[in-house]
């Protein structure tokens, strides 16, 4: 029988790709995805818990569902409600007690079990589920092979968890220790994906630049390995990865840089702080010149390619010369983009217990808002660089306005163009006309017959993404 799943998704890509494996999961069960919670037979939040006040929002929509739930079930109707992700995963306890509506709460590393857990609930006084350990066996053994495909550009995740432990960071707690997969499966996924209409992969981590999975040959490969293997899939144009640790960046993936041509030249490389004394207590193993170091080794290898980072304003005990330092390596960096976020505590991590060193907020605003204006002149400057030049895009959306499409360049920018959409799934030459703080705007270069690759239908609309950032 066919019911409806809607999952809403907060937080990373590596979040919207759980949901789409949780909706290949609960497939074979009859679940098919819709784009609303009204009238879905299941609900799943995949939640994040990077941002402040994560698990609240959580909450308050567990308010909306409550009621919704409570209408269907006037009318006769069972709704399931499921928690997922990374509040899920600290907070499990609490939401089994302060929500008694829902049904099912589970962590990242067991929705394989999901079909499983369906059946338990549903069952004659089958009671509620809460599944947050950590199981020894990997969800990813058990993952269906079939996968609906998530559309022309896709996410695999290659790895899970972090053994980094910086002191403000939930991610060990909440995804767990690091975790490698096999490069056989991956490299299968991947041909799955592209068969699905993939033409972009982005490969996935918490460190994803810390991969080191079992080769078919019993050794062990790094990520550089892993890229040059999966550039030999025929249709595959363009390969990406995210999330890295500086102190992963090894010469084979450096190298990978420079000699694949499917690898695009944007790497997102969060450093946090500038500051030597901030960055030892953030216990982040690296100081700012190792990353000006690595930086410099990266762009003689590829010398076009856009950085991208995260940082850290109001870390407890930066003093004002520290945030200075951040401003100074920004400045002599040159990012293309970056995101930057005040420091919160997270609950259980080092840093929330340098209870008597907390900033006042008032400083971390002014720190932010004169960091983020560094940035965004950077990133303005930069995509006023691209005026005039032609570059090739991969159209992947409709943009906002009528008769736009939308996609990326390689490095990273969103690009408008007014063009038909028999344009999207396509890469084509697109000549940049117009430059904004966060996207591009051009015209078609050749004819629609610069279009190169065949059209590939749309994945249904079913996950609803709120980048945290
Ligand atoms: N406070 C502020 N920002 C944080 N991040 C992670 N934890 C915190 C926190 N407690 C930021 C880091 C990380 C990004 C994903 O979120 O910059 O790289
Ligand atoms: Fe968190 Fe990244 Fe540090 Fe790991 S390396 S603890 S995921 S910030």
């Amino acid at each position: 029988m066919s019911k409806t799943l809607f999952i809403k998704t907060w937080g990373c890509q590596m979040n919207a790709y759980d949901s789409a494996r949780m909706a290949d999961v609960l497939a074979p069960l009859g679940y098919r995805p819709t784009d609303s919670a009204d009238g879905a037979d299941m609900v799943i939040l995949n939640t994040c818990h990077i941002r402040e006040k994560a698990a609240e929002k959580v909450f308050s929509e567990l308010g909306r569902l409550r009621e919704l739930k409570s209408e269907r079930a006037d009318q006769g109707q069972r709704v399931i409600l499921a928690v997922a992700g990374c509040v899920a995963q600290a907070e499990g306890a609490e939401i089994m007690a302060r929500a008694p509506y829902v049904d099912i709460v589970f962590g990242p590393q067991t929705y394989h079990q999901l079909p499983e857990m369906v059946d338990r609930v549903t069952r004659p006084h089958g009671g509620r589920v809460i599944r947050t350990d950590f199981p020894p066996d990997s969800k990813f053994d058990s993952l269906p092979a079939d996968t609906a495909g998530q559309g022309v550009t896709a996410f695999l995740s290659v790895q899970e968890g972090c053994d980094k432990f910086c002191t403000f960071c939930v991610v060990p707690y909440t995804r767990g220790a690091e975790f490698s997969r096999p490069a056989t499966s991956i490299v299968a996924e991947a041909q799955r994906l592209v068969a699905a209409g993939a033409r972009e992969i982005t490969l996935l981590g918490q460190n994803v630049n810390a991969y080191h999975g079992e080769a078919p040959d019993g050794t062990s490969w790094g990520l550089g390995r892993l890229i040059r293997m999966l550039a030999d899939i025929p249709e595959l144009a363009r390969l990406r990865y995210t999330t890295s640790h500086p102190c992963d960046m090894d010469d084979d993936l450096i190298a990978a840089h420079a000699t694949v041509p499917q690898l695009m030249p944007f790497l997102h490389l969060p450093v946090q702080s500038g500051s030597n004394r901030v960055l030892a207590a953030m216990n982040r193993k690296h100081d700012s010149d190792d990353y000006r170091r690595i930086v410099e080794r990266i762009r003689a290898a590829r010398p076009d390619l856009a950085l991208s980072s995260d940082f850290i304003v109001g870390f407890p005990d930066e003093q004002e010369r520290d945030f200075e330092d951040t401003l100074r390596l920004v400045d002599e960096i040159g990012f293309a983009q970056a995101y930057s976020f005040k420091y919160s505590p997270r609950p259980g991590t080092p840093a929330a217990g340098m209870i008597r060193n907390q900033i006042p907020e008032q400083v971390k605003i002014e720190r932010l808002a004169a960091l983020q204006d560094l940035i965004n002149r950077q990133q303005l400057a930069y995509n006023r660089s691209f005026i005039g030049r032609t570059v090739p895009v991969l159209f992947d959306r409709r943009g906002k306005r009528q008769g736009q499409i939308m996609g990326r360049t390689p490095f990273m920018q969103s690009v408008y163009v007014h063009a038909p959409d028999r344009g999207l799934a396509t890469i084509a030459e697109v000549t940049i006309t117009g430059a904004h703080a966060n996207s591009l705007s051009g015209t078609l270069a050749g004819t629609a017959a610069a279009m190169t690759l065949p059209l590939v239908p749309a994945r249904a609309a079913a996950m609803a993404v709120e980048v945290a950032s």
